[in-house]
């Protein structure tokens, strides 16, 4: 598996479009017979060529196609134990975050001591910080509360890790509002949305955050992995060219590979060489079908892209983008909007409420055809169950909060940009990009896990990055940045991290 070749990857050659077969290609035509690759994720992460290739491994002969059937078929269980052999021994045992005492500093903290947090009130106040509801004084006060678990377990760490940017996961009014939805509407749809499962709050979120957005139509998922899927298959079909941000995440890649689409990877936030590309696939296909994919703030990375000159590129070249704002929503753009509003160009926006909503779910943003086309044809929203009406009544709440108090987004910024500084200054290569999201490049995994064990004995919770999630040689400490840390917090990082590998710049 790990060898799996470039060419092993590829569906069809690079200038040939497949035979035409006078049927719209289905989006599953490209899983239905055949097995994903045993990491899809990895396999997703190594087709990092500047060549043409399909977004996953469909290896001829492998389990589930035709020829694998019969007295030589491969012993599936032995495919599975080789894919887990081929992973390096540090990355496959190292799955710290799995591991109870990770775990335990995300449950909440016994009833009444939050409340009672000395530092909850002075750390908002001190910080800036506006919001109501932090999980900050829970995660602190663990610290001095009763031993609910066993002490190894027990540790508390300082969250620098999860994407609740904004604290709404604990926000009262958010918590109120799908308790609410709990009581009236039960916790599951109970079916897909289009049997039995649509409630008033799906249809008012849908609307809400269409008007929020200034589009059209919006259509609620399940997940933003669902989402993500669901919109690359409206936009490309097996005939289509996909050119994708190299570090796109990885529901797009899915994507492109339920679509049957061809799939190029431009380089990171560079628009030049997305340009380039469009002109070479324009001129070998005038006519082919394009599709753009970008983030618009990177989860791994803290970096957003030149959008307006990505628009405008794609517009040029009549290829429609796709941008995913999963981590931008409630916080980057006009009040939060994101990067890609006020681009009416952009033909899909992808949110997730995830993040900075706090909860779980996401939707599609786009016009009034594209919702259409979703609701007629898209299976991804079709036949999945409808997202729980106390998750659609808890993102309203949030969607609400993030217009009622654009001081929060505001305020976390500016914190992420002190931040940002204080490493600067201690010595550490400038984590880059603008948001919550601080990256600091380690290279090795060694050396990013011996950090983050570093800032675990420290009591922070930062998490290691490394590979395939991110390309070889890049592991990294991903710091983020959420409204209600302490005050102090940027003090402990510092002290935990030591003095960093460059001469320390002035504040
Ligand atoms: C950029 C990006 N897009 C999409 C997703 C998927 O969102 P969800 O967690 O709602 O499935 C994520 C989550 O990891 C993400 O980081």
């Amino acid at each position: 598996m790990a060898s799996a070749g470039l060419a092993d990857m590829r569906l069809h050659p690079p200038d040939q479009p497949p035979a035409q077969t006078g049927r719209r290609s289905c989006p599953w035509d490209a899983l239905s017979s055949s097995a994903l690759p045993a990491d899809p994720c990895a396999a997703a992460a190594r087709a990092t060529t500047d060549g043409v290739t399909t977004a996953g491994g469909i290896r001829p002969g492998g389990a589930g196609s035709p020829s694998a059937a019969g007295p030589s078929a491969p012993d599936w269980r032995q495919q599975l134990r080789e894919g887990l052999e081929a992973l390096p021994a540090a990355r496959r045992r190292q799955l710290r975050s799995l591991e109870p005492r990770a775990a335990a500093q995300f449950q909440p903290s016994p009833a009444g001591s939050a409340a009672g947090a000395p530092t909850a009130a002075a750390s908002a106040g001190s910080t800036g910080d506006l919001m109501a509801g932090s999980n900050t004084a829970a995660v602190d006060n663990a610290r001095s509360a009763p031993a609910a678990t066993p002490p190894a377990a027990a540790l508390p760490l300082l969250d620098l890790a999860s994407n609740d940017y904004l604290g709404l996961s604990r926000h009262p009014a958010v918590l109120a509002a799908a308790a609410s939805e709990l009581a009236a509407s039960g916790l599951g749809a109970g079916s897909s949305r289009l049997v039995s499962g649509t409630r008033p709050v799906h249809l008012q979120l849908e609307e809400s955050l269409a008007a929020w957005l200034g589009r059209e139509r919006a259509l609620l998922f399940p997940s933003g992995f669902q989402a993500n899927l669901a919109a690359v298959c409206a936009l490309a079909d097996r005939h289509s060219l996909v050119l994708a941000d190299r570090l796109i995440h990885h529901s797009l890649l899915v994507g492109v590979r339920a679509s049957g689409a061809r799939l190029q990877r431009f380089a990171h936030n560079d628009p030049a060489d997305l340009e380039r590309r469009l002109l070479t696939a324009r001129r070998q296909r005038p006519s082919g079908r394009l599709l753009v994919l970008c983030e618009s703030l990177y989860s791994m990375e803290g970096t957003s892209p030149p959008l307006a000159a990505l628009v405008a590129l794609c517009a040029r070249h009549q290829a429609p983008l796709l941008v995913d704002e999963a981590h931008a929503l409630g916080l980057l753009g006009p009040g939060g909007r994101g990067l890609a509003h006020g681009f009416a160009e952009v033909a899909i926006v992808s949110g997730t409420f995830g993040k900075a909503f706090g909860s779980g779910g996401a939707f599609l943003a786009g016009d009034a055809l594209v919702g259409d086309w979703l609701l007629q044809h898209s299976g991804a929203f079709r036949y999945t169950t409808a997202l729980a009406p106390p998750l659609a009544a808890g993102a309203l709440a949030a969607l609400d909060r993030i217009q009622a108090e654009p001081r929060a987004a505001a305020a976390l910024l500016a914190r992420a940009e002190r931040w940002r500084d204080g490493l600067a200054a201690a010595g550490w290569p400038r984590p880059p990009g603008r948001g919550p999201i601080l990256s600091l490049l380690l290279g090795d995994d060694v050396s990013a896990l011996a950090m983050q064990e570093r800032l675990a004995a420290a009591g922070l919770l930062a998490l290691a990055i490394r590979p395939p999630t991110v390309p070889e040689g890049t592991a990294r400490l991903r710091l983020v940045l959420r409204h209600g840390l302490p005050s102090g917090s940027l003090e402990r990082l510092l002290m935990a991290l030591g003095p960093g590998p460059l001469p320390p710049k002035p504040r």
